[in-house]
């Protein structure tokens, strides 16, 4: 495993792949969990080369948001990705990434980034494409994975390869969860004991919301009102968003269709963190991760 710090490094090296068949990327902002190596893991199996990126990119934070405090631990993770196979490590400096005088960034727009994510973290989708951008340009992978965890995420960055003409495949993978559910996260780290018990509220009302969706419910109001009831019953979470949304444009449902795609979608804030979960039901009706 090699450690590469600096973009021109990382750019030197990828050029001189540029005839190779499969330099996978699995873009990350460190304090890995196994939500992060399941994508290491695969793009191991699929890649001839795989590049595991570590930068907690500072554009996609809000000013009062976690930037300053999200966890960060670079020896534990270079330990966690020589196990699960990684090959390079690129771990840039932001003013690296960001140089002086930086002026471009990749702003999607429309209804893609103003719900959900976007209406509650405000130019967080902008910091998002930009740095996804900037990683694809600098390592020219042939495939680039992402955790389904971060649903609007993976829409954007969908709709950013189409729009900017990357030539690569995007890997989706399911949402890896600890043993009572809740979805791994960095930011499982902000939580005290009580809390942490607290947050497993997100996937018992995404399971009721599914249990109706399986049951046959299609009105996609009572679902959100399910959704919401159930966090509601949690005195440590707050709601941010209940919905029910298309996994492509991440417009509101307003019923849901047998053959349809379905994205329950939860933002709630537990103490000092703020988590968001999923579930995704494909058009065949089975469900993401099953
Ligand atoms: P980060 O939160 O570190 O997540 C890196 C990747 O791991 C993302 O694709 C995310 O969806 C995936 N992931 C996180 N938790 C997961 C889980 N429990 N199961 C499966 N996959 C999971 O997402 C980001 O960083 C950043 O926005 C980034 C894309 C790196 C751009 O800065």
């Amino acid at each position: 495993m090699q450690i590469i710090n600096t973009v021109a490094e990382m750019q030197a090296l990828a050029r001189r792949w540029a005839t190779d068949e499969s330099v996978g990327l699995v873009p990350t902002m460190g304090y890995l969990h196994d939500g992060h190596l399941s994508l290491a893991r695969a793009a191991r199996q699929e890649c001839a080369r795989v590049v595991v990126s570590i930068f907690v990119n500072p554009t996609q934070f809000g000013p009062r948001e976690d930037l300053s405090r999200y966890p960060r631990d670079l020896p534990r993770d270079l330990a966690l990705l020589e196990q699960a196979g990684a090959d390079y490590i690129f771990t840039p400096a932001a003013d690296d990434v960001y140089a002086p005088g930086f002026a471009c960034y990749v702003d999607p727009v429309g209804p893609l980034v103003e719900r959900l994510e976007g209406a509650s973290r405000p130019g967080h989708f902008r910091g998002v494409a930009t740095v996804v951008a900037k990683l694809f340009q600098v390592v020219c992978p042939q495939r680039a994975y992402f955790g389904q965890k971060d649903a609007q995420q993976v829409a954007v960055i969908r709709q950013l390869i189409v729009d900017l003409h990357f030539a690569l495949t995007l890997r989706v993978l399911p949402t890896v969860r600890e043993a009572d559910g809740l979805a791994m996260s960095s930011r499982n780290a902000y939580l005290s004991p009580e809390e942490r018990q607290a947050a497993t509220i997100l996937y018992q009302a995404l399971q009721e919301a599914r249990r109706l969706v399986d049951a046959g419910e299609q009105n996609t109001d009572i679902l959100r009102a399910a959704l919401a009831r159930v966090i509601a019953r949690e005195p440590r979470a707050h709601l941010d968003y209940a919905d029910v949304c298309d996994p492509n444009t991440m417009l509101a449902l307003p019923r849901i269709a047998p053959d349809q795609p379905v994205l329950l979608a939860l933002a709630a804030r537990v103490g000092p963190a703020r988590l968001i979960d999923n579930f995704l039901r494909h058009s065949d009706g089975a469900w993401d991760g099953d």
